[in-house]
């Protein structure tokens, strides 16, 4: 391909997102299964237009998500395989998650934030994504999902990096519909599990089937985080937020936490060098749509851990690309 046509491709690139977010709200993965599928039966299965639907799983085929057989016939590969919304590493919701009005809307308003340094989405909503799905519900669940999604990879792999059995309580701060705790529960029944989230978050929380070791606690934690426990998560929190409310939200953690308990923060972290990462494509995200995050370096998460006065223990990557950074109590 000349440069021209490689530009013109990463143009179009909006053109796969859009498509990603239709096959995972019509389940195209999920119908095809085990098996290969006429355009016909998906377009049955799906009541959508069988040319328009053949069109876009041609588009997608040519990228090497999903296999296209002779006769308008397909079938899943590795790439589709993470679309099925039963995946175990899906991100079917993360696909239609960013497929949203609230995504959308937000990334077209782009040079907003390039210009001025603020947020687009508050340039497009009036407000940053956070304060925009208190009012609206659907798009607030959409989210939860995306982040459940991601939090079903990690969790998955979490336990496999960090010994939890050695604690009585976790408290996963921010921990939204709580599938990181449940995960973490399940795996340690004598472990007590702390939620705290949004009022608006919690009501809707995700329910483990093990109550009496659940707790939700409803708050604000840029005001208070009233919570004691041997262990506190913050996973994808910090990058939400500036450096200044971020050293409010770990100085209000100290304040209440125990002199021999620990903290988790699980984030991307970014380094200097020219490869694309997530990590590079999640900062420029949190530009567009929080009000002040970004993504981190180590030395800076460590920075901001000694003002507030924690220590750093150590950093354990993930094969998800997110790490564990351990602190302690200094
Ligand atoms: C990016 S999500 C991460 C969710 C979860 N920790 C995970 O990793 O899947 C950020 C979470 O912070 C919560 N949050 C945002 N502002 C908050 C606040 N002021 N007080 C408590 N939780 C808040 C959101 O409701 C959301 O669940």
């Amino acid at each position: 391909m000349t440069p021209r046509q490689i530009m013109m491709h990463k143009v179009y690139g909006y053109f796969t997102t859009s498509c990603l977010s239709v096959v995972c709200k019509l389940e195209l993965a999920d119908h095809i299964g085990n098996s290969i599928c006429s355009i016909e039966e998906l377009a049955d299965l799906t009541r959508c237009n069988e040319n328009s639907l053949y069109r876009m799983m041609h588009f997608l085929s040519s990228q090497d998500i999903f296999v296209e057989e002779d006769n308008r016939k397909f079938r899943n590969n590795s790439l589709s395989e993470v679309l099925k919304k039963t995946s175990e590493s899906s991100i079917n919701s993360y696909c239609q998650g960013h497929g949203s009005q609230l995504y959308w809307e937000s990334w077209r308003n782009l040079e907003h934030s390039i210009r001025t340094g603020e947020p687009a989405t508050k340039s497009a909503f009036g407000v940053d994504a956070f304060e925009y799905m208190k009012s609206d519900p659907e798009t607030a669940s959409t989210f939860n999902k995306t982040m459940d999604d991601l939090a079903t990879a990690d969790a998955n792999v979490i336990q496999k990096y960090y010994d939890f059995s050695k604690f009585n309580t976790v408290a996963d701060i921010g921990g939204g519909s709580g599938k990181l705790l449940s995960f973490i529960i399940n795996d340690n029944p004598k472990i007590k599990g702390i939620l705290f989230d949004q009022p608006h978050v919690v009501q809707n929380t995700f329910s483990p089937n093990i109550t009496n070791q659940f707790e939700v606690v409803a708050g604000d934690f840029l005001s208070d985080i009233p919570v004691i426990s041997d262990l506190y998560i913050l996973r994808h929190i910090l990058h939400d937020w500036d450096d200044e409310r971020c050293h409010q939200i770990l100085s209000l953690l100290r304040e209440r936490m125990p002199k021999h308990a620990k903290l988790l923060v699980i984030e991307l972290l970014v380094n200097k060098d020219s490869t694309l990462s997530t990590a590079k494509y999640q900062d420029l995200n949190m530009l567009v749509m929080m009000n002040g995050g970004r993504e981190r370096s180590i030395q800076q998460f460590e920075n901001m851990g000694i003002k507030a006065g924690f220590k750093l223990c150590q950093v354990i990557p993930l094969p998800t690309e997110m790490n564990i950074i351990e602190f302690q109590p200094i």
